[in-house]
């Protein structure tokens, strides 16, 4: 029989209250022969107090051995900012190669909008996940000075930009309107920008079918806003991807809405599917944190390890839910419940 063996990382703030209802709707969703086993890893700030560790090669060996990873959100103001970022994350990120940063938009029904009028927004971002300026190569000299001059260089390999962009053109393929556009600021970044663009019109000509686009990274800011109809598939760098999705997730109905997945599509590493929000320590254990970001994320987590109709399943529940929740402030958990119930029924 079919089984999935799920790392779970429930992390901190609100992390384990998502993580919980992301886990019951996944239960819901899976067929009586797909035997599903977790295993909670303690990964966070108190971790980080207890030991001074964010992660050891000791626990990426062990994460190393599951399907999937689901991940709550990891983060704590009483932890310096950067070191559970690059300590845990982004390491995550890099040593399981997630080169494929998966962050769809898909304005629900009903779900109000920052947009005017009834916007069509369905797009799916794929952002670099493992080069760009988040590879921590820079430095800076007369450190704390007047005279500092610090760099963070942003590192673009022809290997990394062509498997990314190869990735978005297959999505891209098997979507209905089939458009992918580059993002991207070649105008200004030459040798990064020309790197990418002359990947993407190579790769291209592999993709008579698939319609292509290019924007600079500041006018798609624009677009996303009074154009979202726009886009289809975006590919864009690792920075870029982080600002635009930001953004995707505030005009299709904010980031409690926000699901991604951190995908090795070649499968050697397990992936890590995560809500794009934050540990929201301010409203931690409250049960006002909306678990559907997270919801979404077991749907993208689903679909990479080939259970489509389950993971289908669950972005149905989800729109109907999102129909009839109006002004209604149901707890985290009985948002849980509800996708729970319309996932099984
Ligand atoms: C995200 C986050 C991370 C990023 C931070 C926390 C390192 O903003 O997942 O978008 O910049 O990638
Ligand atoms: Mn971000």
């Amino acid at each position: 029989s079919r089984s999935i063996n799920l790392a779970v990382i429930p992390g901190d703030g609100i992390g384990p209250e998502v993580v919980a209802q992301g886990l019951k709707v996944l239960s819901a969703a899976l067929p009586q022969d797909v035997k599903l086993e977790t295993k909670e890893f303690d990964f966070g700030a108190k971790r980080y107090h207890a030991t001074g560790e964010t992660l050891t090669e000791d626990d990426i060996k062990a994460l190393e051995q599951y399907d999937a990873i689901l991940l709550g959100a990891i983060g704590d103001p009483s932890v310096p900012s950067g070191v559970l970022e690059r300590g845990f994350l982004l390491k995550l990120r890099f040593r399981f190669d997630h080169y494929v940063n998966l962050r769809p938009s898909k304005l629900g029904p009903g779900v109000s909008t920052p947009l005017a009028g009834e916007p069509d927004i369905d797009f799916i971002v794929v952002r670099e996940g493992t080069e760009g300026p988040y590879t921590g190569n820079g430095g800076s000299v007369r450190t704390g000075t007047p005279h500092e001059v610090a760099t963070e260089v942003s590192v673009n390999t022809a290997y990394g930009v062509e498997r990314v962009v190869r990735d978005a053109f297959a999505r891209a393929q098997a979507r209905p309107r089939k458009k992918l556009t580059l993002v991207h600021k070649n105008n200004v970044l030459s040798y990064a920008g020309h790197l990418w663009t002359n990947i993407f019109n190579k790769v291209a000509e592999e993709f008579p079918d698939v319609t292509t686009d290019y924007l600079h990274v500041d006018a798609a800011t624009i677009f996303f806003v009074t154009q979202p109809e726009r886009f289809d598939v975006v590919v864009t760098d690792n920075l870029f991807g982080d600002i635009i999705t930001d953004l995707a997730a505030a005009v299709a109905g904010g980031i409690g809405l926000a699901a991604s997945g951190n995908i090795n599509p070649s499968r050697a590493f397990p992936s890590m599917f995560e809500p794009v929000h934050g540990s929201a320590p301010d409203i931690a254990g409250q049960g006002k944190a909306d678990p559907t970001a997270t919801v979404l994320s077991t749907a993208l987590l689903l679909r990479h390890l080939g259970y489509e109709t389950e993971a289908a399943r669950i972005e149905e529940a989800v729109s109907a839910d999102l129909a009839e929740r109006g002004e209604s402030t149901r707890s985290t958990d009985q948002i849980g419940d509800a996708l729970a119930v319309r996932v099984a029924g």
